[in-house]
């Protein structure tokens, strides 16, 4: 067998198996394949990926929708990204000559929007990877990245939520929302999680002191108003969330599934920001990117015993279409997980 890294490397396999889509569309395009093994440029580590994350970004990937991300890069017809997946844990397996923060049998977990994560091996360039949390499992990192620096930005960056403020967290047993509710109890808050019935035990298990069960209740609706209101599922019209607003309450929409195949929801989006200047309340929105500072905080939380992922289900690298199917399903508490060595 011939090697195919010239850098400090232990494996000298060629391919490996991933998964793979030559067009956008539902959870069939999915295929496991043999493909070449990623070389490393001078900045890059080579990871043996050991589990990947599953979260609604790579949905997004997958299906090409909305359109509206085809137009911001990733292929207007066929997707760019062959491989998807963005978050995953493993063990440094090679590192370029320029690498000084990993060694190889580092245990490592990051995040990457340029794919790779459903496959053996993924290349990342140092600045998206940091070590893995002592006290947890691989899958378990893995189920951490996008979602937890989502909540991370919108909880504590853009709603800057300060102790005793009261918080209402809408999605709250979703990916992102469960650690949206961890962080908001760190920070001090009070905090009420909405979640669908079946969920609401999972919400309170993550700390929420109140849940509402949004199949019985309008959250909107009920008379009380809320510092700060993070919209993390269930597209609800903004007259709607403001009336459920403190009058100078801060309102931070993260996103929400059902806003149509063009714009996806962005449209809801764009308009809080327009209309922000010009009513008593902060309406506002963002779009999470990766971040190592960002990573470190979550890997110390997640170690000082202040956030901790909840996994539904894992399954094998080669179910991965299955994985998408359960996400769409909507029946998700937590993070879903690919085991994948
Ligand atoms: N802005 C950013 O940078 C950023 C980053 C990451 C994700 N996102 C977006 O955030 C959204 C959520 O992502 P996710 O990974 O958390 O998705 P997810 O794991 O599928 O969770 C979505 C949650 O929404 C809840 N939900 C569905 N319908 C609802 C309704 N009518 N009322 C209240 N809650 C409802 C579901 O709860 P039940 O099952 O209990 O109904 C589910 O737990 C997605 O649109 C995603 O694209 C944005």
């Amino acid at each position: 067998m011939q090697a195919t890294l010239t850098n400090k490397t232990v494996s000298t396999h060629t391919t490996m198996h991933a998964i793979v889509q030559d067009k956008y569309g539902s959870a069939e395009v999915l295929v496991l394949r043999d493909i070449e093994k990623p070389k490393i440029a001078p900045d890059e580590v080579l990871v043996r990926v050991v589990a990947a994350g599953v979260d609604r970004g790579v949905w997004h990937i997958v299906t090409g929708q909305p359109y509206l991300m085809r137009a911001m890069g990733f292929g207007l017809r066929r997707p760019k990204i062959k491989t998807p997946g963005m978050d995953l844990a493993g063990v440094v397996e090679a590192v370029g000559e320029d690498v000084t923060r990993f060694k190889l049998g580092d245990e490592v977990f990051g995040t990457t929007i340029g794919g790779q994560a459903y496959a053996e091996f993924a290349s990342l360039k140092q600045d998206k990877l940091v070590h893995k949390p002592n006290n947890l499992s691989f899958e378990e990192a893995a189920a951490v990245p996008v979602s937890a620096l989502a909540a991370l930005k919108g909880v504590r960056d853009v709603a800057n939520v300060q102790p005793g403020q009261s918080v209402l967290i809408i999605g709250a047993s979703g990916g992102v929302g469960h650690y949206a509710v961890q962080i908001a109890k760190s920070l001090g808050a009070v905090v009420t999680g909405v979640a669908s019935t079946a969920k609401l035990d999972m919400v309170r298990a993550m700390g929420a002191d109140h849940v509402i069960d949004y199949k019985n209740e309008d959250v909107t609706d009920s008379g009380t108003k809320y510092d700060v209101i993070i919209d993390i599922g269930g597209n609800r019209k903004l007259r709607k969330l403001r009336r459920a607003l403190a009058k100078h309450g801060t309102l931070v929409i993260t996103g929400g599934e059902g806003g149509g195949k063009w714009f996806g929801g962005i449209d809801r989006q764009l308009r809080a920001l327009m209309w922000s200047p010009f009513v008593s309340q902060k309406l506002t929105s963002y779009i999470s990117l990766e971040n190592r500072e960002d990573l470190e905080t979550l890997k110390d939380m997640i170690e000082a015993g202040k956030l901790k992922p909840s996994i539904d289900r894992t399954f094998p690298l080669a179910q991965a279409a299955d994985a998408i199917r359960y996400l769409e399903s909507g029946h998700v508490s937590g993070k879903i997980v690919l085991k994948v060595a």
